[in-house]
């Protein structure tokens, strides 16, 4: 009987096969009910009872590796045979990995000039709780101005993040002055998903806090931002505007003109390009993170990565950073 075995295995180890047609012959020869395997297993209850229990083992082993011969055999005839043709000095595909994401680039940029500038870098949780996103931000309760920010709500108190502030009250609240950071990061509104706007987007804010610090300062912090990445001479100007977390309050537009089409449209023939919020933090804001507001002033300002992204890169469907069309991302490569 283990002669016999040793047989088989020895005839399909040595069975040529070169093409879809031995594969079958293969099956037919030692796969089928009339096959010599079968009338093996059929012969196990003639084997004395000591030893069935091997001879068994060695059976399914036979029969497994039959299979096994058979399975890969298959696997390698049933494509295309000239799939199979390969040549392995041949370069390989070169296949699309894209560039860096535009947003990923642009936020790296941003973030680079305020590092130049001293600034460092915070992250804190997407998922936030109400008095790091609202309540510690001067938002009251039941206050219309929560509305600003249409909020995705997980259950009670606790929301997915409106705005990187949050992450500005953590800072406050685990660091004295001075204090000099921007938060970049995700974060998610519940707003109608257009070519504008998302349900999602990403902020950069900054929080500047120390001894002496004027809306002078905030001024001209970001007018020296301005001129690093927008270009030397590009023309800002502040408008009057309302934060519940700053005051006094102001929105920050750039010249572009209205020469062309393109910044006609974008600035709706103005000329002027709103690009974010800012103001002198709210000495309630500070007290609530334990500054001493007598001895402390500092400014915040905060903008949207997509807003800045479309306008450098002529980008005019803010849907089309989250698509991950490669044909969209390619053009980014050389960023
Ligand atoms: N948090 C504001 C927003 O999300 C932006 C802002 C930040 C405004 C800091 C002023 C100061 O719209």
């Amino acid at each position: 009987m283990k002669e016999k075995i040793e047989e088989v295995l020895k005839q399909a180890k040595q069975f040529k096969i070169a093409s879809k047609e031995d594969v079958e012959q293969f099956r037919l020869k030692f796969l089928t009910r009339k096959s010599d395997i079968n009338e093996l297993f059929a012969r196990l209850k003639e084997v004395p009872t000591e030893e069935k229990r091997n001879v068994g083992q060695l059976l399914n082993q036979l029969r497994s590796d039959l299979e096994k011969i058979f399975d890969d055999a298959k696997l390698k005839f049933d494509a295309n045979e000239e799939d199979f043709n390969y040549d392995l000095s041949l370069p390989s595909f070169n296949f699309s990995t894209t560039g860096i994401h535009p947003l990923s680039v642009v936020k790296t940029e941003l973030i680079s000039i305020f590092l130049k500038m001293g600034f460092d870098v915070s992250e804190g949780p997407e998922i936030e709780d109400d008095w790091h996103n609202f309540s510690a931000l001067n938002f009251p309760e039941n206050h219309p101005a929560r509305d600003m920010q249409d909020t995705f709500f997980i259950e009670n108190e606790i929301s997915l993040r409106t705005h990187t502030s949050s992450v500005q009250v953590r800072v406050m609240e685990n660091k004295m002055p001075p204090i000099r950071t921007i938060s970049p990061g995700r974060v998610y509104r519940n707003e109608a998903i257009s070519s504008r706007s998302n349900c999602f987007f990403h902020q950069i804010e900054g929080l500047y806090i120390d001894e002496k610090v004027s809306f002078a300062d905030l001024k001209q912090t970001l007018f020296l931002f301005v001129q690093e990445f927008f270009g030397e001479g590009t023309r800002v100007r502040f408008r009057p505007s309302y934060f519940p977390f700053t005051e006094p309050s102001a929105e920050m537009d750039i010249y572009l003109g209205t020469e062309s089409d393109a910044d006609k449209r974008l600035t709706k023939g103005t000329g002027w390009l709103e690009i974010l919020g800012c103001g002198m933090v709210d000495t309630a804001v500070l007290k609530n993170c334990g500054i001493d507001s007598d001895k402390y002033s500092g400014f915040a300002f905060g903008m949207g990565v997509e807003r800045i992204a479309m306008f450098k890169y002529g980008v005019k469907d803010l849907r089309t950073f989250f698509e991950n069309d490669t044909r969209f991302l390619e053009q980014f490569y050389a960023v």
